[in-house]
C-alpha cells in the first residue's frame, strides 16, 4: 500500500442543513454538527477529474492484487478522498458484488428485465461491508479503542469483523432476541462484547448515540458519515458494471436510511463530476409495519413522525431513522419514488428471488415487492431498466425460510398465517428405494 493517495480534494465535514452549512475539520470527532444539531456529510470538491480517464483506471485495477485495488470500495478511492495515509486502510476485500439477471423475478413484477445487484455477497454477508471498511479505516486514524454500533444485525456483524481485523475492540447494541440468528452468531465468532438490550432497535441507537457523545467509544452506526462514504460505492461499482449505462431506476430497501442517502450521495457526485449525464430514479421500499419515511412522503409532510416499528423482516424493523432527511435530499436529487409492502408480499417476493436461484434475507426482497407494486399501479413501466439492491444474504435468517417454506411464517401485523404463496416444504420419506422412485417419478 504504497501508492500515494490522489490529490486530496480538500474534504472536509459539512452540516447539510441548508441554514447551517457549516465546515468541519475532517478528523474532528462528531457525529452531527455541533452548532445545529444537522446530519454531517463529508465534502469534497471534484473539479479536477478527468471522468474517462478514472473510469479506465478503475477498470485496470480490477487486474492488480493489492489490497486497496482488490476491494470493490477503495479500487473507487478518487471518489471517497478522505484518507491521507493508505496504510491505515481496514479491508476485508469487500464490494466486488455480482449483477445478476432474475428471469422469473422480472416476470412476478411484470418487467422484461430486472438486475439484482447483490450486496449479500460481501464478506460478512451484507452491504454494510461496503461502508464499515470506510468507518473502520476513520476509526482507525482517530485511533479509537473502542467502536459502538446499535444493530438489526448486520451493522453489527460487519463492525465486529472489521474491528477484529483492525484489533480494535467492539461493542455492539442489539435489541434483545429481535435479531435474525445467523447475524448474532456473527457478532459473537468475530469476538464483539454483544449487549442484548431490555428494547427495540430505536431505544438501542438512541443508548449508543448518548454514550458515544459522553466517552471516546467510537460511533459506526450510519449517522457517521464515513460509512455512507463506502456504501456509496454500491452505485459506482453498480455502474462501473453496467458500462457506465445508467438505469432507469433503481430499488432499495430503507430502515434507517443511510443506504438510500449513500447511493443517493454517490449518483449525485457522479453527475456533478460528469461521470454520468442522468440520474436513475432512487426508489426506497419500506415494510408497511415500519412505514415512517413512507407516510412522511404519502402526507406531504415536511418532518418525519416515529412509529413502533414491526415487521419480520427484522433487519429493517426501525421506528425512528436517523437519516431520513438525508434519505429525502437523495430523493430530491433523484426524482425519487418510494412504496411500502405488506409482511406477506416480502414473504411471497423473497421466495420468487430463491427461485432464479439468487436469494436474499427478507429485508432485500422488499425492493421486489415494491416493484410489483409500482409496476401493478403503473408507476414502473414493464420496459423500464431497474436494478434492485439486495442488501443481505439469505443464510442471514434461515428460521424465516424455514418457517415461510413451512407455511408457519406468521404476519406480526396482524398475527394471521402468511399464506406462503410459494411454499417448498421438505417431505418426510422412508428410507425405502421403491417409495422413493414413486415419489420422484423415476
Ligand atoms: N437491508 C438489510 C439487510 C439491512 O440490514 C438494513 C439495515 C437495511 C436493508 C436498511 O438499510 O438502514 O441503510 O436504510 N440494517 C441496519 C443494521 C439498520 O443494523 O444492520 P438502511
Amino acid at each position: 500500500m504504497s501508492e500515494t493517495p490522489p490529490e486530496m480534494s480538500n474534504p472536509q465535514l459539512r452540516c447539510i442543513e441548508p441554514s447551517c452549512s457549516h465546515g468541519y475539520d475532517i478528523n474532528e470527532k462528531i457525529y452531527t454538527c455541533p452548532a445545529c444539531n444537522g446530519l454531517l456529510d463529508v465534502a469534497y470538491c471534484f473539479n479536477d477529474l478527468d471522468p474517462e480517464e478514472i473510469k479506465d483506471v478503475w477498470r485496470l485495477r480490477r487486474l492488480s492484487n493489492a489490497p486497496i485495488d482488490a476491494s470493490g470500495v477503495w479500487r473507487y478511492r478518487e471518489l471517497i478522498p478522505f484518507v491521507s495515509d493508505y496504510s491505515q486502510v481496514v479491508t476485508l476485500k469487500e464490494g466486488n458484488t455480482p449483477l445478476f439477471d432474475g428471469p422469473r423475478s422480472a416476470s412476478y413484477a411484470g418487467l422484461r428485465n430486472l438486475t439484482f445487484k447483490h450486496q449479500g455477497m460481501n464478506p460478512t454477508g451484507s452491504f454494510k461491508d461496503n461502508g464499515m471498511t470506510t468507518g473502520a479505516t476513520q476509526a482507525r486514524v482517530l485511533q479509537a479503542r473502542t467502536v459502538a454500533c446499535a444493530s438489526t444485525g448486520n451493522t453489527s456483524a460487519s463492525m465486529a469483523a472489521y474491528a477484529a481485523a483492525a484489533g480494535i475492540t467492539a461493542a455492539v447494541f442489539v435489541p434483545g432476541g429481535q435479531i435474525a440468528l445467523g447475524k448474532l452468531s456473527q457478532s459473537l465468532e468475530y469476538g464483539a462484547v454483544t449487549l442484548q438490550i431490555d428494547g427495540d432497535f430505536d431505544t438501542a441507537m438512541k443508548l449508543v448515540i448518548e454514550l458515544s457523545r459522553e466517552t471516546d467509544l467510537y460511533l459506526l452506526n450510519s449517522i457517521n458519515p464515513f460509512r455512507l462514504e463506502g456504501q456509496k460505492t454500491i452505485a459506482i461499482e453498480m455502474l462501473d458494471q453496467l458500462d457506465w449505462i445508467v438505469p432507469d431506476r433503481v430499488v432499495v430497501p430503507g430502515g434507517n436510511l443511510g443506504n438510500v442517502s449513500a447511493i443517493g450521495k454517490a449518483f449525485k457526485e457522479l453527475f456533478n463530476a460528469g461521470f454520468i449525464r442522468r440520474m436513475p430514479r432512487l426508489t426506497v421500499i419500506q415494510a408497511k409495519g415500519a412505514n415512517p419515511f413512507v407516510e412522511m412522503l404519502e402526507n406531504k409532510q415536511d418532518h418525519l413522525t416515529p412509529v413502533t416499528a414491526n415487521t419480520l423482516a427484522t433487519a429493517i424493523k426501525i421506528g425512528n431513522p436517523v437519516s431520513w432527511k438525508k434519505a429525502l435530499r437523495a430523493l430530491a436529487w433523484t426524482n425519487g419514488d418510494f412504496a411500502e409492502v405488506t409482511e406477506e408480499e416480502i414473504a411471497d417476493a423473497k421466495a420468487m428471488i430463491g427461485r432464479d436461484g439468487i436469494g436474499c434475507e427478507p429485508a432485500s426482497a422488499a425492493t421486489l415487492a415494491g416493484i410489483k407494486k409500482l409496476v401493478d399501479s403503473g408507476k414502473i413501466d414493464k420496459d423500464e431498466t431497474v436494478v434492485a439492491v439486495l442488501t443481505g444474504n439469505l443464510l442471514k435468517d434461515p428460521a424465516y425460510t424455514i418457517d415461510y417454506h413451512s407455511g408457519e411464517l406468521i404476519d406480526p401485523t396482524n398475527n394471521q398465517k402468511i399464506s406462503s404463496q410459494f411454499a417448498n416444504p421438505p417431505r418426510k420419506v422412508p428410507a425405502n428405494k421403491e417409495q422413493l422412485k414413486a415419489i420422484l417419478s423415476l
